[in-house]
């Protein structure tokens, strides 16, 4: 029986010695040690044995097992700081890999433009205020002079909300100038950017949704003098201190006089290109002095006060100014265009 025990004990610690992992390890525990393991099975038998040798066995058999257990968390200690090492070369972060770049947004071509356009008239002494793209239609039109039956307000035109076309998505800015003539007495001086909606087929030049800047001025005294110079400002500001406008007669209902501002042409400066298809001007906005009936609707006396409006495209303004040619690129957001401006 102590030869028995002596080739377990030989053969068990060499075998740890091989254990390739815990699991490895733990079948040899099993293996020797479990119940129905090698030493046990020898143990078993020492019911055979004389009372003398009973003891003496006894000692030896502990002593072999005590060995197998030393042995095994000796072996269990040595693999496991051989796994910490592995899973630390394996999460080894290496320092002197570049990082990933963090780029810096900017903001889109239309907000640059429309935030130097607040600032502009900011400086002037206008406030920016915003109104609701879903509108009544007696402010986008009625209060605007636009009486029914005005082509404007055609079903082909306009995107109505309501059946009995009370509600619309606004087709223009200037109901602000209502909505702030009747919440507030002059002097007044806003200016009113957001989005309008015109039903619109998608093209160069044409989008069912885009953005305009309402410009309002009513005090005591204020004439046509007062709407060429502010808009001479906003546009030498924006465009360079050479650029030369030009005013033209127009019609607008809610406007009399009314007329539309041209810009002379930033490539040929007036001799005609293919950026103003020749013409040497480019139109940039409508404008005018508000009409009495306007200030009436708003009970503003129209024999103390008078005033000026105006109205223009952002998307225009946005396009001449970074020589966009297509519109589509402005909402299509493709970064590569964006990354331009
Ligand atoms: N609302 C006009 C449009 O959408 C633009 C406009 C013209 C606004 C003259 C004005 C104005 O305030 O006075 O075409």
């Amino acid at each position: 029986m102590k030869e028995q025990l002596e080739i377990i004990r030989r053969e068990a610690l060499a075998a740890m010695d091989e254990a390739a992992d815990s699991q490895a390890l733990e079948a040899l525990r099993v293996k020797y040690l479990g119940k129905k393991g090698e030493l046990t099975a020898v143990l078993k038998q020492m019911g055979k044995l004389s009372p003398e040798e009973r003891p003496v066995m006894g000692q030896v058999a502990n002593a072999v097992r005590a060995d197998i257990e030393e042995k095994l968390e000796a072996v269990k200690a040595k693999l496991a700081a051989k796994a910490l090492e592995a899973k630390l070369q394996a999460e080894a972060v290496d320092v002197t890999i570049p990082g990933v770049p963090v780029t810096h947004g900017h903001k889109h071509p239309m907000s640059i433009v429309l935030d130097e356009c607040k600032d502009i008239f900011v400086e002037m002494g206008f406030e920016v205020v915003e109104g609701p793209e879903v509108e009544l239609e007696s402010y986008n039109f009625t209060k605007l002079n636009a009486e029914p039956g005005h082509p404007s307000r055609d079903w082909s035109d306009t995107f109505y909300i309501t059946e009995d076309s009370s509600v619309l998505l606004r087709t223009q800015t200037s109901p602000m100038q209502v909505r702030v003539m009747e919440q507030r007495k002059p002097p007044i001086r806003i200016v009113a950017p957001g989005r309008v909606y015109r039903k619109d087929e998608v093209d160069a030049t044409h989008s069912p949704m885009f953005h305009q800047m309402e410009g309002l001025v009513v005090d005591e005294g204020i004439t046509m003098s007062d709407l060429k110079g502010c808009l001479e400002q906003m546009v030498k500001k924006l465009y360079g201190a050479d650029s030369v406008v030009r005013f033209r007669p127009h019609h607008f209902p809610f406007t009399e006089p009314s007329c539309e501002m041209d810009v002379q042409c930033f490539e040929c400066h007036g001799a005609g290109c293919r950026t103003c298809k020749g013409e040497g001007w480019i139109e940039l906005l409508g404008a005018g002095m508000v009409h009495p009936k306007v200030l009436e609707y708003c009970n503003i006396d129209p024999e103390k006060y008078s005033g000026f409006a105006f109205g223009v495209g952002v998307e225009r303004m946005t396009m001449r100014r970074f020589q966009i040619s297509d519109l589509r690129l402005l909402f299509e957001n493709d970064i590569r265009f964006l990354s331009q401006f």
